[in-house]
């Protein structure tokens, strides 16, 4: 959510920004602004709209050039996506950009005004930057440090102050933001891809540290002044990973690495052919004694949790209650010191997530973090944490680190269930053997698109659409009816197939697509007697099962088949039909694929 950058060194520093925010607008945004010490003054440049609506702007005002500057991608919380609201906010003293809430703005609102000072935007932020240059007095360090004091909410905050030209402050809490350096030139950024054009070298800013950039140099400082040593980490992955290569879109980019991610995850958790956590601290002496698992995540990442329920419960017998985030740190769980808490999160900076990982650690309960970003805030804060190998997601729809999620919570059933005595080691070692097939599976899959391609074309035009499934397929029709609205923008809704008729079958006619998921052997009839009643109300009906199953050729108007694995690993290979039938419906529909519509890739605000 939102893009910060910030560059000090001897390239023309416009350019730095421009190419910088590019990196970053699969975070999502709605306009983009830039300042740059220009002959000694800050100079602003900002405009509603994508990074070339500013390219644009600066052909007429004129382009802003020099060696130090800081940019923004906003994702708007405060005021309406403008020009005016559109980030750096300041005036000629100090300027700032901001990723976060600035939950008491009000409050500072009225104290400024009532020392004079006339706002522009409806932004929570100018009051920050307006702030600043009240408690201002000619030392920004303790300027910071006072203001730091006032301001709750989340922040990343990259700043500069008009009398030292060629210095940048940054500052955060509750949003990401990281210090990277090359040789005599320094870098701010919310995340890794922004930098690697330049360097791979780069430093995590922990809560309510100060970075000082100068002159290519950095030092940092802790939220009292006193300068700090911290150790620096080198990006795992290059810009070439950041790519979309010759795919047309990040999204089927990312599809096409699920094999490869799924690989890189679960192969170093293999050991002697068991599953084998250790390294995360989860050894079966420990998972044993746990009474009850709680997965808390949002979106995609808790689709996945759906599907580890399941194969948990079944497995290993423990019961597993799975939370959205939003609702779980509201809603006063009742948690043990017996009890596990598994955060799940591609960015590991959902804000939601984040909190609910601190509500289970005030109450004692273990912390376990499903992440894909290393070093981000979830994955430190865990008590334990369990890194998925996915590299670097770009695209807002996720698609690779759901899968690899998945492969981690069959990792962690498989664990538990034999910890548990459930699973003898040979029904263990065999699980884990049809958990490596998976990957050449998925590649079979992705030779054949053209079915998928078709069920797209034959959505392209519908206004709704119903995803329907029992036990783990509907816990995959959920991912899959999120996968097509978020990027498609048609009305979908998952439905367990035996309450259709319930209430929402009165929905249903030749207008309503239905997307029916039937992996599962012991549940196939039952679901292929749901999918009878929605094709003689009129549906056109799309059936994804595995290869072999006897099916009556009649039942649907499509179907679609994945190679057969064990009924409890089916979830991996029939996502990436649905993954791919929600890809091309976006793509004939024109849409921006990668970039949805009011979506951002990590939502760092509640
Ligand atoms: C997925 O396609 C989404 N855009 C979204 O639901 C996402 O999964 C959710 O915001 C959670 O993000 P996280 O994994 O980074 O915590
Ligand atoms: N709350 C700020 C605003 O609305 C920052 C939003 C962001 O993170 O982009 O301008």
């Amino acid at each position: 959510m939102c893009g910060i950058v910030g560059y000090v060194g001897a390239r023309e520093c416009t350019e730095v920004l421009l190419n910088s925010l590019s990196k970053l607008e699969y975070r999502g945004y709605d306009s983009a602004g830039i300042a740059v010490f220009e002959d000694g003054e800050i100079r602003t440049r900002k405009s509603k709209g994508k990074i070339q609506d500013l390219v644009s702007k600066m052909e007429t005002e004129g382009r802003i050039t020099g060696h130090c500057g800081i940019g923004h991608t906003r994702w708007a919380t405060h005021g309406e996506p403008s020009d005016v609201n559109s980030h750096p906010h300041g005036n000629a003293n100090v300027t700032i950009v901001h990723n976060g809430i600035i939950e008491n703005y009000k409050k500072i609102k009225e104290f400024l005004t009532r020392k004079g000072y006339v706002f522009e935007s409806e932004t929570d932020t100018e009051t920050v930057a307006k702030l600043l240059d009240c408690f201002y007095e000619g030392n920004p360090m303790q300027t910071i440090q006072r203001v730091l004091d006032e301001i709750e909410g989340s922040y990343a905050l990259g700043i500069m102050f008009r009398d030292y030209p060629g210095r940048i402050y940054a500052v955060r809490k509750d949003s990401p933001l990281i210090v990277a350096v090359g040789e005599n030139e320094a870098f701010i950024a919310s995340d890794v891809p922004a930098i690697l054009k330049y360097t791979k070298n780069y430093y995590l800013l922990e809560q309510d540290e100060i970075a000082v950039l100068d002159n290519g140099r950095v030092e940092f400082f802790d939220d009292h002044g006193a300068p700090k040593k911290k150790q620096m980490l080198v990006a795992d992955f290059d810009e070439e990973a950041a790519k979309k290569g010759n795919y047309p879109h990040y999204m089927i980019k990312e599809i096409h690495d699920q094999p490869v991610s799924i690989k890189t995850t679960v192969t170093p958790r293999i050991v002697n052919g068991m599953p084998n956590l250790e390294e995360c601290g989860m050894t079966y002496e420990r998972l044993k004694n746990y009474k009850n698992i709680f997965v808390v995540a949002c979106g995609t990442a808790m689709h996945a949790g759906l599907v580890g329920k399941y194969v948990i419960e079944k497995l290993a017998r423990v019961s597993v209650t799975v939370d959205v985030a939003s609702e779980f740190r509201y809603r006063d769980p009742i948690l043990s010191k017996d009890d596990l808490v598994i955060l799940v999160s591609q960015s590991g900076e959902t804000a939601d997530t984040l909190e609910a990982m601190r509500l289970a650690k005030r109450n004692g309960t273990d912390t376990l973090a499903i992440v894909n970003v290393k070093g981000s805030s979830i994955a430190r804060d865990a008590d334990m944490v369990i890194y998925t190998h996915a590299g670097p997601e770009i695209s807002v729809a996720s698609t690779k680190a759901y899968m690899v999620q998945l492969s981690v919570f069959y990792l962690i059933a498989f664990s538990l269930a034999y910890a548990n005595g459930r699973i003898t080691e040979e029904e263990c070692r065999h699980l884990v053997e049809q958990l490596t097939q998976v990957p050449d599976q998925i590649e079979e899959i992705l030779k054949t698109p053209e079915n998928c391609q078709y069920v797209a074309s034959q959505l392209v035009n519908a206004d709704n659409l119903l995803y329907i499934g029992r036990g783990l397929d509907y816990a995959l029709s959920m991912e899959g009816s999120l996968k097509l609205k978020e990027i498609s923008y048609i009305h979908s809704e998952s439905y367990a197939a035996g309450e259709l008729k319930h209430g929402t079958i009165s929905l249903v006619t030749e207008e309503m697509p239905v997307i029916a998921v039937a992996t599962q052997r012991d549940l196939f009839e039952k679901t292929i007697s749901n999918v009878k009643e929605v094709k003689s109300r009129g549906a056109y009906v799309v059936l994804v099962t595995h290869e072999g199953q006897e099916v009556d050729k009649e039942a649907a108007d499509c179907i679609i088949t994945v190679p057969s694995i064990d009924d409890l690993l089916m979830p991996m290979t029939a996502v990436v039909p649905l993954q791919l039938i929600a890809y091309y419906t976006s793509v004939l529909r024109g849409n921006d694929v990668d970039k949805p519509r009011n979506l951002a890739k990590s939502v760092t605000v509640e």
